[in-house]
């Protein structure tokens, strides 16, 4: 069985397309992929439990072109005729801000290389991804592939190497799926209009994400919970200011800051998908889900994994 990651991004969400740091954690939810070989036949990938299934064959997969491209573009990778029957089991939401394309991106490739003995290192597989990726989103940073292969908690920058953190406690967080996914692609897109817009403001704004990345890692290696979520609520204002949050979204994280949450805000693309909030005990935990679902909400519990 081959595994990417999940993730959340708890500072630095779009600044990063621009060159700025994000930091981001794997969680414990991803994709995991089995593979098998076929003697005839395209390579074949069945996602469950979406219930999708997508070839490299000559017909367009109907409703999964997207997909459908992202697998070609993984197969034409190898110079060769081996075929595979993919078996693709997701646990994460699509669209929802948890990376769940790079993490299948990362486990297919993964599953792919398993099949033909091929062993790969991990930096290679994350440059492979990112053609995957690029079929979705156009211009991705990488910071979700760069989480999707190697796990754990980090700081990315775009052509820098992988910045390790430790945090002094592990991380509670409650993710809260809006209702609606977003294109991660249209809202790049929008955020990329506003900076050639307004340069200086929207720059400006950029440099403040950046500088709540460097102090959030700070707070996560000295302990310190409460500051944490106070960076994660400025976080959230300099979102809002870049049209990246919505009523619906504003409204979950006022109830989870109500009902106890040190922090809350926007995670990923933003303008739907999902919202994070930090919590520091299994009381808060349970009042903040509370408030979540509530309001009609699916609730992900979210750990830092690997
Ligand atoms: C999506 O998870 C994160 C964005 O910053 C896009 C990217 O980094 O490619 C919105």
């Amino acid at each position: 069985m081959s595994y990417g990651h999940g993730k959340v991004i708890l500072f630095g969400e779009h600044s990063v397309v621009h060159g700025r740091p994000a930091l981001a954690l794997a969680v414990a939810r991803g994709a995991k992929v089995t593979a098998t070989t076929v003697t005839d036949g395209p390579t074949t990938l069945h996602i469950a439990p979406w219930g999708v299934d997508i070839d490299t064959g000559d017909e367009p997969n109907y409703g999964a072109e997207r997909l459908q491209e992202a697998l070609n573009v993984a197969r034409i990778m190898y110079n060769d005729e081996h075929e595979l029957a993919l078996h693709a089991e997701m646990q994460l939401p699509s669209g929802a801000g948890m990376g769940s394309s790079a993490a299948l991106g990362v486990a297919v490739i993964r599953a792919m290389d398993a099949a033909r003995g091929i062993k790969r290192k991990d930096d290679e597989i994350y440059e492979r991804s990112l053609a995957w990726e690029r079929v979705f989103h156009g211009n991705p940073s990488g910071v979700d592939n760069a989480m999707a292969t190697h796990g754990g908690m980090a700081i990315f920058k775009k052509g820098a190497a992988l910045q390790r953190i430790v945090p002094r406690h592990p991380l509670r967080l409650v993710a809260g799926y809006s209702g609606s996914s977003s294109s991660t692609k249209e809202m790049v897109a929008s955020v990329a209009r506003q900076f050639e817009k307004e340069p200086e403001r929207v720059g400006k704004l950029f440099d403040a994400i950046a500088s709540i990345v460097n102090n959030g890692k700070v707070a996560l290696e000295q302990g310190d919970l409460k500051g944490l979520g106070q960076l994660m609520t400025m976080n959230q204002h300099l979102l809002s200011s870049l049209l990246l949050s919505n009523q619906v979204l504003e409204e979950m994280i006022a109830a989870s800051l109500a009902a106890g949450a040190l922090g809350a805000k926007v995670t990923g693309a933003g303008g739907g998908g999902c919202m994070i909030a930090l919590v520091d005990s299994d009381e808060t935990h349970a009042k903040v889900k509370a408030a979540l679902t509530g309001l009609g909400k699916t609730v992900y519990e979210v750990e830092s994994g690997s």
